[in-house]
């Protein structure tokens, strides 16, 4: 039996027929919350009139993206398949992060997820940190890695964990320091302050230890997590995102997510305070994350776990 009531939305196109007249977005088309101001469209990252639409004269402190890593491209025989493809990749790229630098607040953070494909040269976070030295406004900031604690396992190549996150700015936004749930447990680093050794413990202003660069302690989504959006196949943990919005936002700021997906930007925008507008360029996908705020509120989940988002799919078959 299936552990969670709808596949792999991308796999199944039959299904997506269906759940097509359930969605309340049409191209578009943008839904505008009537109790905290969030936005909800079915656009186009790479579309300029679109994205004015939403946005209007408003700029966003923090614009998180996590955009398609691969675009299908014709079919799959031509050996040149890679550059072309690579090609186009690299072009929405530019479309949607010159739109991204446009939206962007005089002082602000913007955060890209990228994966890079072994089997591929490594395709397309080198090329994608390229395309970025074209706009020196959006200067580099940090690298970071997630450890994705769900990785395959094989006995033939080291196994592959982890997923990328850039951090760049424009202007001099603040930075808000965050702390992780993990214990200090090391000692040992001394330094001499008003005269008197002191050890790092007595010196920390926190207990537990700050995420640095390498974030270890985040689960990757799956399907017995509360937060699981059954159909969504690239949700990203709230934790990462409530971790991005902490540390780069602040209470009332507008927080943009290009690439909504399962909403996880939605959800953690409102938890945390922050007006979120968002968009997918698939109406499956708005449609979902306008479910998971509603469930959110409804009944306080953060997600589907592994009840059905599309409940009327049983009450019509
Ligand atoms: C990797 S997923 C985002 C995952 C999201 N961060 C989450 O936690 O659920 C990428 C999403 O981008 C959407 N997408 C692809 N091309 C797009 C475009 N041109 N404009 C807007 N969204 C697009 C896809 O439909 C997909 O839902």
């Amino acid at each position: 039996m299936d552990r969670e009531p709808l596949p792999r939305l991308d796999t199944a196109p039959e299904l997506v027929a269906r759940l097509l007249p359930y969605c309340r977005l049409k191209q578009g088309e943008i839904w505008e919350d009537a109790v905290r101001g969030h936005r909800v469209g079915v656009l186009d990252a790479t579309s300029w009139p679109e994205i004015v639409r939403l946005v209007g004269e408003r700029r966003a402190r923090l614009l998180m993206s996590d955009p398609p890593y691969n675009l299908a491209v014709g079919g799959r025989s031509s050996g040149r398949l890679f550059q072309t493809e690579l090609a186009e990749y690299l072009k929405f790229s530019r479309s949607w992060v010159e739109n991204a630098g446009r939206i962007l607040d005089a002082d602000s953070h913007l955060y890209v997820w990228l994966g890079a494909d072994q089997n591929r040269s490594f395709q397309p976070l080198p090329d994608f940190m390229l395309v970025m030295r074209g706009y020196p406004e959006l200067r580099s900031r940090s690298f970071i890695s997630v450890r994705n604690q769900r990785g395959y396992g094989t006995q033939s190549n080291w196994m592959s964990v982890r997923q990328e996150l850039l951090c760049y700015v424009k202007g001099a936004p603040p930075f808000h320091v965050v702390y992780t749930a993990i214990p200090k447990i090391l000692r040992g680093y001394y330094k001499e302050v008003g005269g008197r050794r002191t050890e790092n413990l007595e010196r920390s202003r926190s207990e537990t230890l700050r995420p640095g660069n390498i974030w270890v302690d985040i689960q990757q989504v799956f399907y017995r997590m509360e937060e699981n959006v059954p159909g969504a196949y690239a949700q990203k943990p709230l934790a990462a995102v409530e971790r991005i919005i902490r540390s780069s936002s602040e209470e009332g700021s507008l927080v943009v997510d290009f690439f909504a997906h399962s909403g996880t930007a939605l959800i953690a925008a409102e938890r945390l305070g922050r007006v979120c507008y968002t968009f997918d360029i698939d109406p499956l996908f708005a449609e979902l994350t306008i479910r998971r705020l509603e469930r959110l509120r409804a009944l306080g989940k953060t997600g589907f776990q592994t009840a059905n988002p599309f409940p009327e799919l049983h009450s019509s078959s």
